[in-house]
């Protein structure tokens, strides 16, 4: 039963038990409006507490249902219906009251929540505006200034926070069903607060909201949920009540129906099946009570860093003491910055590298659970690291190395026990970017992957299981996404044009201001390794750059130029000069051909990883693309928008 009524005295306790987060699908609906007609006849129930059983309040609509016709009773009509009751209903919050489920916390006459508690309208996250008066009511009960940061941003905020806007009557602590019915008792001591949907609210002038609007625009890349959100939110500032429901519900259902709503919603699906692949079902992960890095150069820190953040307690082993010194130097940069960002205090971030155990003494490693490599990307090195780790560590120590594209079978070579061994992946920054490949050899057991993953989870990484190519999922894409960018400047296409269609495509930089931020010299240096090993790599535009020392920002010259000290990009006459011998100037090309050219190369550089077997299922390559590379999350990925192209091209 999804909803069950229970008493204490007077006060009639509704809770709602839908697992797993209590998602306001049709049953639940229903089983909630017929609560409310149950109570409103009941003269012995004077108050309400709507409390959820399991991890959370109500989470929002049931986003499973939104590619299906609307059932009734509509949300928004169970919102109305609360708000009518004749009796007081309070909302009593734990977890997170999200979307609909912070919609039929505001159709109560009051809101108390556990001090633990979030609210918020993540509806713009998957694409939609809030459809059951989250645009209407917020500005009516918080103000136009705050609903409009909640909801075009979706961004839930601490219960904290909930009252201080006035989203929230109460923040409470210990036991919230008690806590609830007390405030019920009290309430009915007063008078009660009017319905919010009765509450006047006051519409800043014109210039504010066109100041919203450029800013929202600038965010938004494209996305255009957050914008269609603002459009509500004015019409409910401006408009009576009823009219701005009815111009919400439009859009809602406007948008729910739309492709960047579905892109949305395949990656939100997609990111919450990556943790727990279903071929790993039966394996059990190790425990990981402690974890090393080995090199604490710009990965090393970073992977030390979100081992911290997950409250490992981590041991950083260096060459020597000058390098030990660098590397605790580099991770208290790291923290120092998420101090800048507010996104730490000082004593934490303190703390997180006080309680760091560095070092160049391979014994300290002799109890660790997990030691991941970052050293050097050069097999040799690689391989020597490894040689001490099977010497120093516990046998059943999970080894992993955080390679880009060596070969993982090659650097485990003559490892004892190499079932405890695996690619773990990292993205720079390693603490912040939340995609983590992970590679198994054929000798790595399914119990060292699980770990792999559970590793991820804990680190609230996405992970991504990448079979063994040049480069795994990610970087074999990048190599084949650039590769096309040079070749429609072969073609005559100007730099600057290519990276502006990339931009105006929703990536948040093109392709060669990218190389530039990252330096030119990484690739060039692997594919000059491979020359030297006898491969035969063509020569790349790039590397004609780098051989003229321009590497990128570093150098004050890439693909572009750059004024000492500025990070503006100019296009460059030099360039143009350098690469003049290569090109075969084609048709010039609209962003829009541009930006297929190169989503093409994506997706069939894709198509070959997954027939390849490199990657399990095309929803991993989305999710590499999306939370490595900046793909538009509102496009769902490569392969979501070239699978949805062509159903639509075959309708
Ligand atoms: N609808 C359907 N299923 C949902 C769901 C939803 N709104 N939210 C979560 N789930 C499912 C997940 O797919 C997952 O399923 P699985 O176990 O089969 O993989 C399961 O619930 C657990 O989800 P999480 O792994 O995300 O659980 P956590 O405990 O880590 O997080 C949460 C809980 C914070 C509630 C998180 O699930 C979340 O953010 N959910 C989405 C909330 C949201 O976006 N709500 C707005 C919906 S739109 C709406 O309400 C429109 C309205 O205005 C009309
Ligand atoms: P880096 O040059 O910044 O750091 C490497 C560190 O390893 C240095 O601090 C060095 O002193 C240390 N080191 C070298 N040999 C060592 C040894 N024998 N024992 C202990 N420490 C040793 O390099 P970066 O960028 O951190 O790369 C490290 C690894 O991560 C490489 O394999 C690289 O391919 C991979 N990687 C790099 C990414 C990036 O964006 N930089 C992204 C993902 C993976």
């Amino acid at each position: 039963m999804a909803v069950n009524i229970d008493r204490d005295g007077d006060i009639a306790i509704v809770t709602v038990d839908n697992p797993p987060v209590n998602a306001l699908g049709q049953a639940l609906r229903q089983g909630l409006w017929d609560a409310v007609e149950g109570l409103d006849a009941d003269a012995s129930v004077r108050a309400v507490v709507l409390i959820c059983a399991g991890r959370t309040f109500i989470a929002g609509a049931d986003v499973t249902e939104f590619g299906k016709p609307p059932m009734p009773p509509h949300l928004p009509d169970l919102v109305g219906r609360l708000e009518q009751t004749a009796k007081p209903w309070v909302a009593a919050i734990h977890g997170s009251a999200l979307g609909g489920g912070f919609e039929v916390a505001m159709g109560c006459r009051f809101r108390v929540a556990l001090d633990s508690a979030l609210v918020g309208l993540p509806e713009v996250t998957l694409g939609i505006v809030p459809g059951a008066s989250g645009t209407v009511r917020t500005p009516r009960l918080a103000g136009v200034e705050a609903a409009v940061d909640l909801v075009t941003t979706g961004k839930p905020v601490k219960a904290a926070k909930a009252l201080a806007l006035g989203l929230v009557d109460k923040v409470v602590t210990g036991e919230l069903r008690a806590e609830a019915v007390t405030f019920a008792h009290d309430a009915l001591t007063r008078t009660l607060p009017q319905p919010i949907s009765a509450r006047p609210v006051t519409s800043p002038d014109p210039a504010w909201w066109d100041a919203q609007r450029q800013a929202i625009a600038k965010r938004a890349k494209g996305e255009v949920a957050p914008l269609r959100a603002l459009d509500c939110l004015r019409m409910a500032a401006e408009k009576p009540f009823a009219e701005a429901m009815a111009f919400e519900r439009a859009t809602f259902l406007d948008l729910r129906a739309s492709d960047q709503a579905a892109a949305l919603r395949h990656i939100f699906f997609a990111e919450r099946a990556a943790p727990r692949p279903a071929h790993l079902a039966d394996a059990k992960p190790r425990g990981v009570r402690s974890a090393a890095v080995i090199g604490g150069g710009t990965m090393g820190a970073g992977i030390a860093a979100a081992l911290r953040d997950a409250g490992l307690p981590v041991t950083l082993i260096e060459r020597d003491a000058e390098a030990v010194k660098r590397g605790l130097l580099n991770l208290r940069n790291i923290f120092d910055a998420a101090v800048k960002r507010g996104k730490l205090t000082e004593a934490e971030a303190q703390a997180r590298v006080k309680d760091v155990c560095a070092g160049s003494d391979y014994s300290l490693l002799a109890e660790t659970d997990l030691v991941i490599e970052a050293v050097f990307e050069d097999l040799a090195v690689k391989r020597a690291v490894f040689a001490r780790l099977g010497q120093t560590c516990r046998p059943d120590a999970i080894l992993a190395t955080n390679t880009s594209y060596l070969d993982p079978r090659l650097i485990a070579e003559g490892l004892p026990n190499p079932d405890r061994f695996i690619g773990l992946h990292f993205f720079s920054p390693a603490n912040v970017m939340k995609l983590l490949e992970i590679v198994p050899t054929p000798a790595t057991s399914p119990a060292t992957l699980a770990t792999g993953f559970a590793l991820a989870r804990s680190l609230g990484k996405i992970p991504v299981q990448s079979g063994i190519c040049d480069g795994f999922i990610g970087n074999r894409i990048l190599t084949r996404y650039r590769a096309e960018a040079e070749m429609l400047v072969r073609q005559g296409t100007p730099i600057a044009a290519i990276d502006a269609a990339m931009r105006g495509y929703g990536f948040a930089m093109g392709p060669f201001e990218a190389q530039d931020l990252g330096g030119l010299d990484i690739a060039y240096l692997q594919r000059e390794a491979a020359r030297s090993a006898g491969q035969d790599v063509p020569e790349a535009l790039c590397d004609i750059l780098v051989r003229a020392g321009r590497k990128g920002q570093k150098t004050g010259a890439g693909w572009y130029d750059y004024a000492p000290g500025d990070r503006e990009p100019t296009p460059s006459e030099t360039v143009v000069a350098l690469l003049a011998n290569r090109l075969t100037p084609g048709p010039s090309l609209s962003a829009e051909d541009i930006a297929g050219r190169l989503t093409a190369a994506m997706v069939a550089e894709g198509k070959a990883i997954l027939a390849e077997g490199i990657a399990l299922r095309a929803s991993d390559i989305d999710l590499v693309e999306v939370h490595g590379y900046g793909y538009p999350r509102w496009r769902g990925g490569p392969m979501f928008e070239a699978e949805r192209m062509a159903s639509q091209r075959s309708v």
